[in-house]
């Protein structure tokens, strides 16, 4: 039983539903994209990578997870390219149909590599300055989460950089309203209320830092209702 102050819900979305692709997928991307437009989702990481990037370094490596349509990954290359910084991205995500997609929407970008791959596949050893996951950490249910954070910190030499949804009535009336009067897409309109119901209160990220054995991490509050989480990577001697 999920509470907006105490429990995620535990109810699947359609986007992790393996059997929807092709043009239902990719309208989904499209509605998504716009969506993170409007409502602020790239501040969170935007502002997440200046506060990683060393002093004086002049290029960053950045692993995307679940990088959905690319386009998170196409705003970290721009801020990069206006500060004289090569960053360059590895996209994963789990599908070939959003995969494609992505790549057809990255024309102009060299800088960006595309990889079907699930998290949980990837070999230890692969290691980036920078492990990114945006809006992905609410889809992974209970104990998954942490797994995820830990795998994510294992494969980071800077940091792990969450962005993601905060759990709270406001922000589930404010999705719902917005998504019925503007959505097409069915599954945006299932999903993104209900990934508010599956996102996170303040007290969830020291809890998940503990679940995943990772340092308490620095947490901040972005509007509208969005998590910025920085989790330190783990250590490789040990
Ligand atoms: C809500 S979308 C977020 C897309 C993008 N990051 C954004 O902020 O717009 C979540 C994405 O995570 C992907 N995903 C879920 N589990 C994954 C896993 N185990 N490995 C890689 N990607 C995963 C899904 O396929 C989906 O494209």
């Amino acid at each position: 039983m999920w509470s907006f102050t105490k429990h995620r819900s535990g109810e699947s979305e359609l986007m992790d539903d393996p059997s929807i692709q092709g043009p239902v997928l990719e309208s989904t991307l499209i509605e998504l994209e716009s969506i993170n437009r409007l409502l602020g989702a790239y501040p969170p990481t935007l502002d997440g990578l200046a506060r990683l990037l060393p002093p004086g370094q002049k290029n960053l490596s950045v692993l995307d997870v679940g990088a959905g349509g690319g386009d998170v990954a196409r705003a970290m290359i721009d801020w990069g390219r206006a500060r004289g910084v090569e960053v360059q991205v590895t996209c994963i995500d789990l599908t070939d149909t959003t995969i494609n997609f992505a790549r057809a929407r990255s024309t102009g970008y060299p800088e960006l590599k595309l990889v079907q791959q699930d998290l949980f596949l990837l070999p230890d050893q692969a290691s980036y300055d920078v492990v990114h996951a945006g809006q992905v950490l609410h889809h992974f249910p209970g104990e998954l989460a942490a797994k995820a954070l830990n795998k994510m910190a294992t494969l980071s030499r800077l940091g792990v950089l969450i962005h993601d949804l905060h759990r709270h009535a406001l922000a589930w009336g404010g999705i719902k309203v917005l998504t019925r009067l503007l959505a097409k897409s069915p599954l945006i309109r299932n999903d993104a209320p209900l990934s508010v119901l599956r996102g996170f209160v303040r007290e969830d990220w020291d809890q998940l830092a503990q679940e995943a054995g990772l340092s308490p991490p620095a947490v901040r509050w972005q509007l509208p209702f969005r998590w910025q989480v920085i989790f330190s990577p783990r250590s490789r001697s040990g």
